[in-house]
């Protein structure tokens, strides 16, 4: 057997080199002139606070983003874990009331909660959108539920018509956190201008990023939107006209955008329709080719909303792939290894529901409870970033042979598969190993 046709996990050649995968392929952000010359526009002018009296490049990207998003109000933030907790601040919910969270989701989703001194009450998910099982989270709910975060998680909006449906059945806000669905639409609207209130993360990977770390908050409500900027900037009066005068108002940091960020995200702005739209018709396809092989359960978007594509999460059936006999997880650890070792970069996202995180272990809430988070977490693995640069369908193709090279083996595979001491992703954790 030739190298080139061996597993490269069994010593074969790779089929994505180092010298494949580019900058200029991959590279995210994408930066061009524009950023460059906007940053030293920043430097050159010397307006590098947020506090800019509608003048510099924070004001500018608020007005720009609740336009574009189509909200009435956008306060810029230091990040999108800070534009969540101010989100739940301005909504200014009793102490100890319990809001609703995803169990699959990042773990800023949910720390906000924690932060305001509110319960998370987590939520399994739908196993084919993987955000929050409306149905779930009805059965949530309790006389102590005040809000539902709804996850727009992996780039993919959740269905909210049916979480707007429940928050209205029961009196509940309905808060969007869309960091990673930047551009999205959900039935005609953004992502990001649904919700009572909405928070986004422009973190460097993000669809939509800063060149560090930045965050937006929107509403429509003009008292939720002025209850943010008090919270962001030490509870003081900063509105425009007024002089400042120290007084804090109430308990708050200080949780602003700087100039500079606000201008790098300008310019990545006014490209993200365009990079939305090629990276739609590249994933579309780079997802069709994966989908034709066995096994293979590739993310699917529902008619009524479009996907940001912000993570490609992929599950591995060991069933449909012809191997009965093998654990779902350890199928899928093993393909993970081949895979890798071709030069693809598949990785986990989130290794354990949100409730067996050590940060929220005093809830004492068992993962047992989240069987499809568990299942899903168990048997996929993720692709990030590479397919985000408009420009990186020569990539996914090789991506694409590496895969088919990996299932034309399956054979191979299967005796290490069936031989291994498989152990879930979260049993690190749930162990105790980590301290
Ligand atoms: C779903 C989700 N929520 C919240 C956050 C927090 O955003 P940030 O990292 O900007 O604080 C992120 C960012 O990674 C995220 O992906």
């Amino acid at each position: 057997m030739t190298d080139a046709v061996k597993l490269a996990m069994f010593g074969g050649s790779r089929v994505v080199g180092k010298q494949d995968v580019t900058k200029e392929l991959v590279g995210w952000p994408v930066v061009t002139d524009r950023e460059h010359e906007a940053l030293r526009g920043v430097l050159d002018r010397g307006l590098f606070t947020s506090n800019d009296a509608g003048r510099g490049e924070v004001s500018a990207l608020q007005e720009e983003w609740a336009r574009y998003v189509g909200t009435a109000h956008c306060a810029a933030v230091a990040n999108g874990t800070a534009a969540l907790e101010l989100a739940l601040a301005a909504l200014d919910i009793e102490p100890g009331s319990e809001v609703l969270v995803p169990a699959l989701t990042f773990i800023g989703s949910a720390v906000p909660v924690l932060q305001r001194r509110l319960v998370p009450v987590f939520v399994d998910i739908d196993p084919v959108t993987y955000t929050m099982d409306p149905i779930a989270a009805e059965k949530a709910v309790t006389g102590r539920t005040r809000a539902i975060i709804a996850v727009h998680l992996h780039g993919l909006p959740c269905d909210m018509a049916a979480l707007r449906a429940l928050a209205e059945r029961h009196g509940l806000h309905l808060v969007e956190d869309a960091a990673q669905s930047q551009g999205a639409v959900h039935r005609g609207r953004r992502t990001g201008s649904i919700g009572d209130i909405n928070a986004v993360s422009l973190n460097v990977v993000k669809n939509l990023p800063t060149c560090g770390e930045g965050g937006l908050v929107t509403t429509d409500d003009e008292k939720l939107h002025e209850r943010v900027v008090l919270h962001r900037q030490f509870g003081e009066d900063l509105r425009p006209g007024k002089d400042r005068d120290y007084i804090s108002r109430l308990p708050a940091g200080n949780e602003k955008l700087s100039a500079v960020q606000a201008a790098f995200t300008r310019c990545q702005l006014t490209r993200l329709d365009a990079d939305s739209a090629a990276r739609d018709r590249v994933v579309r396809r780079f997802l069709g080719r994966l989908g034709r092989l066995p096994g293979v359960t590739v993310p699917t978007c529902p008619e009524d909303r479009t996907h940001a594509w912000h993570i490609l999460r992929l599950r591995f059936d060991p069933v449909a792939a012809g191997y009965p006999e093998l654990p779902p997880g350890a199928f899928r650890a093993t393909v993970q290894r081949a895979l890798r070792a071709e030069g693809v970069p598949v990785q986990p996202y989130q290794v354990v529901p949100l409730p067996g995180q050590p940060a929220f272990r005093d809830l004492g809430v068992p993962i047992t409870a989240y069987e499809v988070s568990l299942a899903v977490i168990d048997d996929s693995v993720t692709l990030q970033r590479w397919h985000l640069n408009p420009r990186c369908e020569p990539v996914l193709d090789l991506v694409v042979r590496a895969f088919e090279k990996v299932w034309d083996r399956l054979d191979q595979l299967a005796p290490a598969a069936a031989a291994m001491d498989h152990r879930p992703p979260w049993h690190r954790v749930m162990s105790g190993a980590v301290r």
